[in-house]
């Protein structure tokens, strides 16, 4: 079993998939034990305790005036059983860069979604990038997280097409819809160590998941 600690800012849709995938038994080897917001008013707290029944924690800074946001955080993750090794940390719309400290600590162990396909529209406001740069296409990405900004490699992409009379919101909506199923999706193949790492190349060695650029 892994422990895992959800990290959030906002609605926590993705949380929500996540959770739900794990409550039906598509994943099954994975325990979530925290979410963690930097935000007290993020509507994804709620939703944890009350629908998944998952501890919570608002990580603000001042908190505990002697303790770092970062040194509160560790201290979260220690004390939920959240082990650097054998845990999993899974950033779900969580709009603050962890330090190098945190990274390395859990090195290849924190994974994130993130709305474009990689490394087109890193940082915010990505389904915006891709609409003023004329994208055609644009996508999400499932990739684990490094000290660069949605830089670390990528576990899982998949496609978008952008039509010509998308909106922010359009594109935003059905790149979510897409989210919402290769998160859970990411989070299993890693779970069940499904995953071959070269370097920046990471494969996914289970037949269940094709990748959809490759021919069958
Ligand atoms: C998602 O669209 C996610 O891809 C994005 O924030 C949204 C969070 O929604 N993340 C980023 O832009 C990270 N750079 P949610 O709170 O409903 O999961």
């Amino acid at each position: 079993m892994l422990n895992l600690a959800i990290l959030i800012s906002g609605r926590g849709s993705n949380m929500e998939a996540i959770l739900r995938s794990i409550e039906e038994g598509q994943i099954t080897n994975v325990r979530p034990k925290v979410v963690v917001s930097n935000r007290s008013e993020s509507p994804g707290l709620k939703l944890a305790a009350q629908k998944f029944g998952v501890p919570t924690h608002v990580l603000c800074k001042g908190n505990d005036k002697t303790l770092s946001f970062e040194d509160e955080l560790v201290q979260v993750l220690d004390q939920f059983g959240i082990d650097p090794k054998t845990g999993v940390i899974c950033l779900a719309g969580f709009m603050r860069i962890l330090s190098p400290i945190i990274v390395q600590k859990y090195t290849m162990r924190i994974l994130n979604v993130h709305p474009s396909l990689l490394p087109a529209f890193p940082g915010l406001h990505a389904q915006r990038q891709a609409l003023e740069y004329g994208a055609k296409i644009s996508g999400c990405t499932i990739h684990f997280v490094d000290t660069g900004v949605d830089t670390g490699p990528i576990l899982i992409q998949r496609a978008v097409t952008i039509f010509d009379n998308d909106t922010e919101e359009s594109l935003t909506q059905r790149i979510l819809e897409i989210e919402h199923i290769l998160y859970p999706e990411a989070l299993r193949v890693f779970s069940e160590g499904k995953l071959k790492i070269d370097g920046r190349r990471v494969s996914i060695t289970d037949s269940k998941t094709k990748n959809r650029n490759e021919k069958a």
